[in-house]
């Protein structure tokens, strides 16, 4: 087999592996698979170029005597007459088509089965990031996870209650810290967050990488997360005051209703949890 068809077999065996990768994925994938194929792929486009490449570089080594430079008339005259006919472009093409050919199937081949992975980073999260069941119908009770509503008086002065919105116990996304202050400390909060008898919402979820904050230090006023010991300020609006987390704990605007349950009269002031690539609402 001549060098030409050894390199057209590569890329052949390289384009084949692409479209068997592309079916592997297609069907759920197989990481082990899709692993061989695509070095199966990759390396077949390797070895066709070097075998070309190899067979296309002259390995004689050749001494050319120096000769006048200039072309003699009768040199152009046959030049000008084979560039006419087009003998040149016949004579460097013929033998080569077939490997550029399977090359650029290949090279296609391969191209296309890069283009797979966009596929597994999935569908669009829309607004899911940016919004809590709070927001569904407003004003919604806050209740604990046995579903109790909860009216101030529940909450003794430096305790703290995790709650949800009325009908989402079990939201990932909604656990809130409900936190009597003292009234003899000042307290600043978020503009337009509702405080009701110095009783704070923030959210549960950590801002730096989503850990529940549980542990509350009253004396300090601060909250803790467990994880990498991020600590918010619960009388200066949740703003962090130690460890990794650049952001406040998102607040939960509060009121009471007719019945004087404690309700939310929003959803979370900022998006919940971590910061991502589009925070802001
Ligand atoms: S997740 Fe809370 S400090 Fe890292």
């Amino acid at each position: 087999m001549n060098a030409d068809r050894r390199a057209s077999a590569c890329f052949l065996i390289s384009a084949i592996a692409a479209v068997a990768l592309g079916v592997v994925y297609a069907r759920g994938g197989q990481a082990q698979a899709e692993g061989l194929l695509l070095a199966v792929t990759s390396g077949g486009i390797g070895a066709g170029i070097v075998v070309w490449a190899k067979a296309s570089t002259p390995h004689d080594e050749v001494t050319e005597a120096r000769h006048p430079l200039a072309s003699s008339e009768a040199e152009v005259a046959a030049f000008t007459e084979a560039l006419a006919a087009g003998e040149r472009a016949l004579v460097e093409g013929k033998g080569r088509r077939g490997v550029l050919l399977s090359a650029g199937a290949a090279l296609t081949a391969f191209g296309a089965a890069l283009l797979f992975p966009i596929r597994s980073l999935g569908p669009r999260p829309g607004r899911d990031l940016k919004e809590t069941p709070y927001g569904d119908s407003l004003p919604v009770r806050v209740v604990t996870e046995d579903g109790r509503p909860v009216r101030v008086d529940d909450l003794p002065v430096d305790s703290l209650l995790t709650v949800w919105p009325e009908g989402h116990v079990d939201a990932a996304d909604a656990p809130t810290l409900l936190i009597r202050t003292r009234p003899d400390r000042d307290l600043r909060v978020e503009d337009g967050a509702g405080v009701v008898d110095g009783v704070v919402a923030y959210s549960k979820l950590c801002t730096h990488m989503g850990c529940p904050v549980g542990l509350y230090q009253a004396e300090e006023g601060l909250l803790l997360c467990p994880c990498h010991q991020s600590t918010f300020d619960v009388y200066d609006a949740a703003n962090p005051v130690f460890g990794p987390a650049a952001r406040p704990l998102p607040q939960l605007p509060l009121a009471t209703d007719d019945d004087g349950y404690l309700v939310a009269t929003a959803d979370f002031m900022e998006p919940v949890g971590p910061g991502f690539w589009d925070r802001g609402r």
